[in-house]
């Protein structure tokens, strides 16, 4: 029900966007919204612009992106700026094919995806509605009916500059169908679709023995010659080639280097002079943005073609790299998963974080900088604050290698080894180990990865083993600390009460005997110790607290167990400690006693109910904790 209805309100919708009008009516239309006449490349930037654009430090984040691509703000500042911007304003780069080079699976293909979905919605709007001559099959811009004659005074009427002339078949039909009167000519709203195949079009490259260059421009239409007498009419020629669907908008060139050249030779015209030429007519102007993707290699051979030249100083080349973020690629693979058939098995906390810590290493560069290694660059790549590095040094070690990113191993290579773990072993809940594994394992199949590499690759294994490692180990900890609430409190009141005497240089009192005693400084100081308070530092430290505490007090509040975030850390790190060995005893043992049995139990609930694990995950985890503790 409630999808029909929804269906019904879309119809009615696109039925009230609907507009069609005679030419003079649609000049009206300029008159008040001279945007209306604007480029494709314009539009794809207003577009991109429209979902708004956040300074942050220095960069511009544009959040068009936000949805689909994760952790490449910088790539896609510089595709904006340096491509989508100028071109809009009809400079000279929008004369070049926007090639996008990067690693495979590195997010191309989604980005170009982004770009044509965005304008089919863009263009539904007020600001991206776009108006072509009614009947086009290339959706011709009105304007062009202008004649060059009068351009210049229509421009300085409208301060719209007309580029591109009538196509061979509206300069018939506007003779024919209209008499000549072009004021009467039919304009229409169009919408882009690429299902439709207005606006937006694409082309792959497929056997060149049989692919056909009519798929770009078009052919004639054997079965209309007859009728209009010669192949030179354009009545009888199908205006449908991919280059013809996606004036005025996208046309996107899938693996473009592996075209045969006689396909790419068409670019170049309609890139530098904006027209192309089909069949037997004189050139068709056409106003598209046209953007291709290839990865390096290809590239690299493609330049060092003397025979290519041409065409490449035509393109304007833009990187996508890797992300280089260990959170944003948690995010690529939580998206991948969304969308995959793997998504209703669970994925132990932790899991896709420790195989994205893994996936960057491989991606990143070693820095010339003796005090970064890796794991520092990955954490500072992050946005994690590392004592003895600001701002600044990230930016310089980003600037290190320009090649950083480009290569390494690619998000698809992950998800496929997270599916095959756990198709293969009919799992239905997987862990940190059971990917790594299967990471490792897959190495020796990996079409592109060199002996040299795997080498690498296998060291990166052990060092994100060993960061789950800690992971694992702290994760047990919080949570059996959580079971033992009652054991912190305690151990903190008795803290406070042993500073409290310290700063007043007072005794205590033994609640037992009623005797009086000296602070423990013992106990002060085993607390202190496990969060680096020297022993030079330990009186301001007291005195901080006390001072603490009273100020809550004259608030009226509660100083407790979590009102201070060291003190906290403090008191959880030595009650682990002392829990250590009831950990290691009671996580390991092949026989639990029935008191062992009840706190494991504790703790598996905790896991459960408060980190996200399921009954399974977090026994393996307790077990594999046990072990490490063991070790
Ligand atoms: N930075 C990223 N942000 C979001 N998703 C990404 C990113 N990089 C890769 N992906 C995901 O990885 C998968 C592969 O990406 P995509 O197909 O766009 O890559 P590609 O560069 O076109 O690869 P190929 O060279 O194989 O054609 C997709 O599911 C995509 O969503
Ligand atoms: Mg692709």
């Amino acid at each position: 029900m409630d999808i029909l209805k929804k269906i019904q309100d879309h119809r009615e919708q696109e039925e009230e966007l609907k507009w069609e009008g005679t030419f003079s009516e649609y000049l009206d239309l300029l008159k008040e919204r001279p945007y209306l006449a604007q480029s494709a490349h314009s539009r794809v930037y207003n577009m991109i612009k429209s979902a708004g654009v956040a300074e942050e430090h220095d960069h511009k984040r544009y959040k068009f992106f936000d949805e689909d691509i994760y952790g490449l703000d910088e790539a896609m500042e510089k595709l904006v700026e340096e491509y989508f911007h100028p071109a809009a304003r009809r400079l000279d780069v929008r004369k070049r094919i926007l090639l996008l080079m990067g690693p495979v699976s590195g997010g191309k293909s989604t980005l170009v995806n982004l770009l044509k979905r965005g304008m089919e919605k863009y263009t539904h709007t007020d600001e991206g509605a776009v108006f072509a001559i009614k009947g086009c099959p290339m959706h011709e811009d009105p304007l062009h009916l202008v004649p060059n004659h009068l351009r210049k005074d229509f421009q300085e009427e409208y301060g719209i500059r007309i580029e591109g002339s009538l196509s061979p078949l509206n300069t018939m039909r506007v003779e024919t169908e209209y008499g000549g009167r072009i004021e009467d000519v039919l304009v229409e709203r169009i919408f882009f679709s690429e299902d439709k195949r207005t606006g937006i079009g694409t082309f792959s490259p497929s056997d060149p023995k049989s692919q056909d260059i009519a798929d770009l421009t078009g052919s004639i239409d054997f079965s209309t010659i007859a009728q209009y007498g010669s192949e030179s009419d354009p009545r009888a020629y199908r205006f449908d080639g991919e280059l013809n669907k996606a004036n005025r908008g996208i046309m996107e060139f899938q693996e473009m280097l592996k075209c045969d050249e006689k396909f790419l030779w068409h670019l170049l015209s309609l890139t530098q002079e904006g027209n192309f030429k089909a069949g037997r007519f004189a050139l068709i102007s056409a106003d598209e943005l046209i953007i291709a993707h290839t990865n390096e290699a290809e590239y690299r051979s493609f330049i060092a073609n003397k025979k290519n030249e041409a065409l490449h100083s035509r393109m304007i080349v833009m990187p996508v790299p890797y992300n280089l973020k260990v959170s944003q690629e948690e995010r690529i693979y939580e998206k991948m998963i969304r969308e995959s058939d793997i998504r209703d098995v669970h994925i132990a906390p932790h899991t896709l974080r420790v195989a994205a810590m893994f996936t960057i290493l491989t991606r990143l560069k070693e820095s010339k900088k003796a005090s970064i290694d890796v794991l520092k660059k990955m954490r500072l790549y992050d946005g994690e604050i590392l004592e003895g590095f600001s701002d600044v040094d990230v930016e310089e070690l980003k600037k290190e290698h320009a090649d950083e990113g480009m290569s390494g191993i690619d998000p698809r290579y992950v998800i496929n080894r997270i599916s095959s773990t756990i198709i293969k072993k009919e799992l239905t809940s997987i862990n940190a180990l059971d990917v790594l594994r299967s990471l490792k394992d897959g190495l020796g199949s990996h079409a592109s990865i060199s002996n040299e590499d795997k080498e690498r690759y296998l060291d990166f294994i052990s060092l994100a083993r060993k960061e789950y490692d800690e992971i694992a180990k702290k994760e047990v900890q919080k949570a059996f600390v959580y079971s033992y609430e009652d054991s912190a409190v305690t151990l903190m009141d008795n803290y406070l009460d042993n500073v409290e005497a310290y700063c007043n240089k007072a005794k205590l009192r033994d609640p037992l005997t009623g005797e009086e005693l000296n602070p423990d400084e013992r106990l002060m100081r085993s607390i202190e110790e496990q969060i680096g308070v020297s022993e030079n530092a330990k009186k301001a430290f007291r005195e901080e607290i006390l001072i603490r505490i009273s100020a809550y007090a004259r608030k009226g509040k509660k100083f407790d167990y979590q009102s201070h975030e060291r003190l906290r850390e403090a008191i959880q790190k030595k009650l682990f400690s002392d829990l250590k060995d009831v950990v290691k005893i009671t996580t390991s043992t092949k026989t639990p006693d029935e008191q062992q049995l009840k706190k494991i139990n504790e703790v598996v609930a905790t896991l459960i109910d408060e980190h996200g694990y399921n009954s399974s995950s977090a026994n393996e985890l307790l077990k594999y904790v046990g072990s490490l503790l063991n070790r």
